[in-house]
């Protein structure tokens, strides 16, 4: 069975305003939603004078559950941009269990043309909303917002964060209890940060109650409208009689937050290194990108084309959970890019090209609702694909390619980003608290904060040389473009791939080699990647007059993707191995053994790597997961995932399993 479409279901009054049918609840006040929004959750939380207060550099983090149609987001925002210094920044941390679809949250939000100029921002990145953590960038970095899709009480505990002002608005108590009970607000008190304020346009008594038995001491104030009060309050600490929320595992906890300089260096200027760049560099870090090459994207991110393919599970994996919101937060970046030269959402068609991948098919059809991917049979298919296939499949209407050169370029030219060129890392020096980054011996460059993200080269350096990555060398063939071949509208995938021209020519990927190491192109695996196109359409063989092409007038490029055994990136802080195996040695005994005990980190070093074969989807958030850990900020992904992606993940397997 499809699931049901998990958007909000509406009706709309006379005057425009939108209701909900399931909750048969207004979404705000139906005298003034701006007013009330104002009063009773600005107001209520001080927002003005703390966004006044805020240092450069600063930040306030503001949680809500219920993010509707946003308004109470915009509004804070307005205020944020009329009180803030502009070194300052608001992080909106919002749960929602059912989105607005992208019409619906513009319809609602034309009733506010006071807040056009950011309404229009966040309905041009509201796209690609999916389950799970889905994180958007606004006014060019300054402002993030983090929507948690799904109930609250399965989104709130897998955040990893601290909020300073919670605003509760998850339709009225009697209406939707399931959002005021004493387990959600147990997570809003594991989530507050010490001072932390809270609001509520409620002041039901067992709501009040229950708040301060959370640890919250609430009040109740004048309301506003027809509302005759209100509830604010601000949290005092976690109640004596409540047993503590289990501390995170040492391994997996935050490092202690870097006092001093906020400058990195950022090895390595590929996907996951110009991320890194653009997620610090957006925070008022000042960056040195450091790179062998002539240029960004030389290596692996240097294709002319690349897929968003999202190879998905029906079982909710943390692989799976990362892809989605992966996807998500590429495409809303990509948003701000040329489409037709640098990207297009063209569609990705994933063939069933086989019994094996009929079946996964049909299982991820019945698992995801049709605005992520829709099952097409043959026709269909190849009527959207506009050229004759062999096969029905998985349509992503959100997917598309993407020249991977362009989103480098465009992360790594953000003002606070120094891009050093020709410049080798071969060894990383700790001295004084500074890293040093050597090329033989000469120091290029010093800060408190080194990422590698380097791909497979970072296993060059003694601190990451035991990471368990590998390379394996793939190839694309560039196919000129013919008239017919211009009716390819979408990109389609079997084994392989090929892309919808871009600037004349197609692109069709990869050849898998784990054994060779020479990166020149070779005619053999140029034949592989046709023998995969016929796999894909021989309808599109002729119409690029293959059998034309001489096999050695092929043209294609070559370079190596990085892989680790979990095909999960790895992201995160970097731990001394020999001190960990010896810290925590007592697991190899006992794997449920948690020592209390500090994880011996790297102070100030971090991994960007791993992105394997969908670093076009995984490495742009990993570069806001960095930079998340880094500024001790929410993280844009689940706990557990972040945690599947950790660098410690294989140094604590290889513990647990005694070797
Ligand atoms: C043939 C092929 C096809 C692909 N197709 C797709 C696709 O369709 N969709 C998709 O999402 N992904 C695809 N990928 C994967 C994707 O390209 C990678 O996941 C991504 O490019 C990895 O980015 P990265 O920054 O980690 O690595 P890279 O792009 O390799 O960047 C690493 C950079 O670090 C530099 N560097 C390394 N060590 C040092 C050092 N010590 N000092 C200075 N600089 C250093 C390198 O010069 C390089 O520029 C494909 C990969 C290949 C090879
Ligand atoms: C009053 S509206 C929020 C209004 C919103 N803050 C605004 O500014 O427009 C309440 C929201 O809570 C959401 N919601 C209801 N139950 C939920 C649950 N269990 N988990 C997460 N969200 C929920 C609803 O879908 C709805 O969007």
């Amino acid at each position: 069975m499809k699931p049901v479409m998990p958007h909000a279901q509406l009706d709309w009054d006379d005057q425009g305003r939108p209701r909900s049918r399931v909750f048969d609840d207004v979404y705000f006040s139906d005298q003034s939603g701006l007013d009330e929004t104002r009063y009773v959750f600005l107001e209520q939380n001080r927002l003005a004078e703390r966004f006044a207060a805020l240092p450069a550099g600063g930040r306030l983090v503001i949680g809500e559950t219920g993010f509707g149609t946003g308004l109470n987001f915009l509004c804070a925002w307005q205020l944020f941009e009329q009180h803030a210094v502009a070194g300052a920044r608001l992080h909106f941390v919002s749960v929602e269990k059912f989105p607005l679809s992208p019409v619906d949250l513009q319809r609602a939000l034309a009733l506010w043309p006071d807040l056009k100029h950011l309404s229009d921002q966040l309905l041009k990145h509201y796209v690609a909303i999916h389950q799970g953590f889905q994180r958007m960038m606004l006014d060019n970095g300054r402002v993030t917002l983090t929507l948690l899709i799904g109930d609250a009480l399965e989104q709130l505990p897998q955040l990893d964060g601290q909020i300073d002002a919670w605003f509760l608005d998850g339709f009225a108590p009697a209406k939707n209890p399931e959002m005021w009970t004493a387990e959600l607000f147990a997570e809003l008190a594991r989530l507050a940060a010490p001072g932390s304020t809270i609001s509520t346009f409620t002041s039901t008594g067992w709501v009040r109650r229950l708040l301060n038995a959370a640890g919250f001491k609430m009040k109740r104030t004048p309301g506003i409208g027809h509302k005759w009060e209100i509830l604010r309050g601000e949290f005092t600490g976690w109640p004596e009689d409540a047993p503590l929320p289990t501390p995170e595992k040492p391994w997996f906890a935050r490092p202690a937050p870097l006092a001093g300089e906020r400058h990195a260096l950022v090895i390595g200027a590929g996907l996951a290194g110009c991320a890194t760049a653009s997620s610090l560099a957006a925070r008022g870090w000042q960056v040195s990108l450091l790179e062998r090459h002539a240029a960004v994207a030389q290596e692996a991110s240097g294709n002319p084309q690349g897929v968003l393919y999202l190879k998905l599970s029906a079982h909710g994996t943390a692989l799976s959970q990362l892809i989605v919101s992966g996807f998500g937060y590429t495409r809303r970046l990509l948003e701000t890019l040329q489409r037709g030269t640098d990207w297009d959402d063209c569609g990705v068609l994933q063939l069933a090209f086989n019994e094996k991948e009929r079946e996964r098919q049909a299982q991820l059809a019945a698992a995801f609702p049709e605005d992520l991917l829709q099952w097409l049979d043959q026709p269909e298919a190849q009527v959207r694909a506009g050229i004759g296939l062999a096969h029905g499949g998985l349509y992503y209407p959100e997917g598309g390619w993407v020249h991977p050169p362009a989103l480098c370029q465009a992360q790594s030219a953000q003002p606070g980003i120094t891009l050093l060129t020709h410049q080798d890392v071969v060894e990383l020096r700790k001295v004084d608290g500074q890293w040093q980054a050597f090329d033989g011996d000469r120091m290029i460059a010093t800060a408190p904060v080194v990422v590698m993200a380097g791909a497979a080269e970072i296993k060059r350096f003694a601190q990451s040389a035991e990471l368990p990555l590998k390379r394996i060398r793939g190839q694309i063939t560039r196919l000129p473009q013919t008239t017919q071949s211009q009716a390819l509208a979408t990109v389609v995938c079997a084994e392989g791939y090929v892309a919808p021209a871009r600037l004349g020519e197609h692109t069709l990927g990869a050849s898998f080699d784990f054994n060779n190491d020479d990166l020149t192109p070779t005619i053999a695996e140029h034949l592989g990647n046709l023998a995969m196109l016929e796999e894909i359409s021989s309808d599109l063989v002729s119409r690029l007059h293959i059998e034309e092409q001489e096999p050695e007038r092929l043209e294609g490029r070559a370079a190596f993707r990085c892989t680790s055994p979990d095909y999960l990136p790895i992201v995160g802080p970097l731990a001394d191995r020999k001190a960990f195996d010896q810290t925590y040695a007592v697991l190899s005994k006992d794997a449920r053994q948690v020592p209390d005990i500090v994880c011996p980190w790297l102070d100030g070093l971090y991994v960007n790597s791993g992105h394997g074969s969908r670093g076009l989807i995984t490495a742009p958030l990993s570069g806001e997961l960095l930079a998340a850990w880094l500024d001790d900020e929410p993280l844009p992904l689940p706990r557990s995932v972040a945690q599947a992606c950790h660098p410690n993940r294989f140094a604590l397997r290889r513990l647990i399993r005694g070797q």
